[in-house]
């Protein structure tokens, strides 16, 4: 049996929920250090031959709630062949899993420039999870006027956390805007398409009931790499910069491959 190399600590599973057949969530207990909501950090197994493979996962909860840091959160989707992604697929309650202990990323409310009021929250498949653990942060709340939340998956059925998205409703009052996209079924009431193609037509303004406005509107794009780039095009189009660090914008993204 091989050490567990540096920067990972083993966790245990505590709890699973089968969203499909191939995509889940993992409740994980593990000693780590404390993260923020909308970073990430990794998990990690060993494969056949014994060797680590880890990847980035990003937590779904807010380390603030109630069980918070105590019990963390991840929504994976078992990518066909992948490495790691099959094998947590694998894992169920009380099972090991190893974890980074150091939480990373920027996709953070501190990041985003106080100008804010509107906060669109761009996603696509398992990305809307560091999205929940933001809208879960009670300072999300009272800064902003509001929060769009948009998820774009295949199907219907990858539209998880519906329970969690009502109690934001009832929470939010009026300030949260859930606009879910479906690209690959009809689904009466939901938009059938692509993220970038409705922010061009203006048809995602509309269904969120929220104009764009370069004073008010920040954007975070995660997710699918393609829809990343193809809807930071449309932004640009639209008259939207890049946000940096050194120079303040309007758009940032994380892209999860
Ligand atoms: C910052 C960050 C946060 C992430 N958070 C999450 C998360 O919360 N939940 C989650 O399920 N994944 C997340 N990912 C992706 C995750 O790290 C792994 O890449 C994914 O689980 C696939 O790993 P694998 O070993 O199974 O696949 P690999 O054997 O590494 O094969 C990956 C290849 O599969 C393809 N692929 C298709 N769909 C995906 C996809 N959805 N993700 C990654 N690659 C894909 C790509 O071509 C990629 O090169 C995140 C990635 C990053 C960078
Ligand atoms: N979702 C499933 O049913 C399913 C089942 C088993 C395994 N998987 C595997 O899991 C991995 C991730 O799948 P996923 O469904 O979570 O993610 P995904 O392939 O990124 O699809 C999520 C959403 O992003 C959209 N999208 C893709 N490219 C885009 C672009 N350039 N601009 C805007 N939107 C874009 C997709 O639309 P389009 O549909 O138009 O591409 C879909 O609505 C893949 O490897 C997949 O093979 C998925």
């Amino acid at each position: 049996m091989k050490e567990i190399p540096h920067g990972l600590v083993k966790g245990e599973v505590t709890g699973r929920i089968n969203w499909t057949d191939s995509e889940f969530s993992l409740q994980i207990t593990a000693d780590i250090s404390r993260y923020t909501a909308g970073q990430f950090t990794k998990l990690a197994l060993r494969d056949n031959a014994g060797e680590w493979v880890r990847r980035a996962y990003s937590f779904v909860n807010s380390p603030n709630q109630a069980r918070g840091q105590q019990v963390m959160e991840f929504l994976i989707i078992t990518v066909p062949d992948g490495q790691l992604s099959s094998r947590l697929d694998s894992l169920q309650v009380s099972d090991d899993v190893y974890v980074g202990r150091n939480p990373a990323g920027f996709m953070t409310l501190d990041e985003i420039p106080r100008y804010t009021k509107d906060l669109w929250l761009l996603s696509t498949g398992t990305a809307i999870g560091p999205f929940l653990a933001l809208l879960d942060e009670a300072e999300t709340q009272q800064r902003f006027e509001n929060l769009i939340l948009v998820h774009a998956v295949r199907t219907s059925a990858e539209l998880v956390y519906q329970e969690k998205i009502q109690q934001l409703e009832e929470r939010y009052q009026g300030k949260f805007h859930y606009v879910p996209i479906v690209s690959r079924e009809n689904r009466k009431a939901t938009l059938r398409g692509r993220i970038p193609a409705f922010l061009e037509t203006g048809e995602l303004v509309n269904v969120a009931g929220v104009p764009l406005k370069p004073e008010r509107s920040f954007f975070y794009l995660c997710g699918n790499p393609s829809m990343v780039k193809d809807t930071s095009e449309v932004l640009k189009q639209l008259g939207y910069q890049k946000h940096s660090r050194r120079s303040a914008g309007h758009f940032s993204s994380e892209n999860y491959w």
